[in-house]
């Protein structure tokens, strides 16, 4: 598995950056997106899929993300043109996806799995807001 925080690539090198539900896993969300902004030509664009706490800081939301805010983090990652907007209709398909897995009936192990993730997930999933954010490396 690559890294977030240190991709290889090389500075100024491509266009887009795309990063779909990882961000939560790295240990400091602020050093992949300095690590996307280097790589990134200006003008170049970083869009990102993840989860933010309805509360900052709520206690009861992983440590990964609880004081997660993407606008002001990809501002101090040196990124323009920062927009984080919530997503409620992708959080409405996931918990459909959730509560189909759970109507189940007779589960078999693979399935027995999903469920318990299922109600891993729902247990908390209405304390996290489902968020696209962009951001664009300033032209000069
Ligand atoms: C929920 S999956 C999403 C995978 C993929 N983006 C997708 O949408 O199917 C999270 C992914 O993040 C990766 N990941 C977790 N921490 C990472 C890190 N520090 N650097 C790179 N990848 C990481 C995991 O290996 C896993 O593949």
């Amino acid at each position: 598995m690559g890294d977030l925080a240190a991709t290889g690539l090389a500075t100024a090198s491509v266009h887009a950056v795309v990063i779909i539900d990882a961000l939560q896993f790295a240990p400091s969300k602020l050093a992949v997106l300095q690590e996307c902004h280097r790589v990134l030509v200006p003008g170049g664009r970083l869009v990102i899929t993840c989860w933010q706490p309805v509360e900052q800081g709520d206690e009861k939301v992983s440590p990964l993300i609880r004081d997660l805010d993407l606008s002001p983090l990809l501002q101090e990652a040196g990124f323009a043109a920062v927009s984080t907007q919530e997503r409620q209709d992708w959080y409405e398909n996931e918990k459909q996806l959730w509560l189909e897995a759970l109507a189940v009936p007779d589960p078999d192990p693979a399935m027995v799995s999903l469920q318990d993730e299922a109600r891993r997930v729902l247990a908390k999933r209405d304390l996290m807001k489902r968020v696209l954010a962009v951001g664009t490396t300033p032209r000069s």
